[in-house]
């Protein structure tokens, strides 16, 4: 099933940041299995983006149990192999059966330095290995209020997709987390997420043209919650949500995964 007006399947993905050890990362997948029914994720696809150490322990449970849930990573370098000490190549991903990496969050951006560049080179090299790019995209505070929020995502989206080919871009998932929101307890309203999300569909557009643009989903981020989903899914243009602070207990995230219900 897809939302019937947009024709995009909705798309929650959970990212746990620095948080869960791969003993408690096994619970969660494990309660999180308990808690969905058949139901609750037909027609809605959810992602679990743990955190490395994580992955073979959440992959193998996802397998044995076969837990509707695609498998994610935080980051990943842009170089398939090499003397980068520290980091974690998209082939070693791709072998994990990892489905989607998230790309330029912001904490990624403005506390390890990730320029646009950077999330061009590794939204290539994810493709490369037929992994799906989460691309953030998003606004601070002081942009907000100096009303350069559209210049801000626009010039992003331009360079993170640039050369990227059309049908890879058609596939990606794009998250708009306005910088002020994340893990504050502040978010956008619907409203105002849709409208930015619209200037970010336009500015895939501007990139690939209105027919791919139209495919993109979009993700709102920044304090999702229970109580909050229901109205942001209500509004078509919005087509899901990466969910931090909410997503690391799975009672939550489940009832985020129901807003349906
Ligand atoms: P939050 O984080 O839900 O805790 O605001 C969202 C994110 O950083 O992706």
């Amino acid at each position: 099933m897809t939302d019937t007006t947009s024709g995009r399947t909705p798309i929650i993905a959970a990212n746990w940041k620095m948080n869960h050890d791969h003993f408690v990362a096994i619970q969660f997948t494990q309660k999180l299995s308990y808690l969905l029914d058949k139901k609750d994720t037909d027609g809605v696809e959810v992602v679990l983006c743990p955190p490395f150490t994580d992955l073979r322990s959440v992959q193998t449970t996802i397998d044995s149990d076969r837990i509707p849930v695609s498998l994610g990573a935080q980051h990943c370098h842009f170089e398939e192999q090499g003397a980068f000490t520290g980091e974690i190549s998209p082939a070693m991903l791709a072998k994990l059966t990892v489905k989607y990496v998230i790309v330029g969050h912001s904490e990624r951006r403005e506390i390890f330095g990730e320029t646009n560049e950077m999330v061009n080179a590794k939204l290539k090299a994810i493709w490369k290995f037929n992994m799906t790019p989460i691309l953030c995209v998003g606004e601070t505070l002081e942009e907000r209020e100096s009303g350069e929020t559209d210049a801000k995502v626009q010039a992003q989206i331009a360079a993170g997709f640039d050369g990227v080919a059309k049908e890879q871009i058609a596939r990606t998932v794009v998250a708009y987390e306005p910088i002020w929101a994340i893990g504050t307890g502040r978010n956008a309203t619907p409203e105002d997420a849709e409208a930015t999300i619209g200037v970010v569909r336009d500015a895939i557009a501007s990139v690939a043209g209105a027919e791919v643009s139209e495919q993109v989903r979009i993700q709102y981020g920044g304090s999702v919650k229970p109580g909050n989903i229901a109205a942001l899914m209500e509004r078509p243009g919005i087509d899901g949500a990466l969910v931090g602070g909410a997503s690391l207990d799975p009672d939550d995230f489940a009832r985020i995964i129901r807003y349906r219900s």
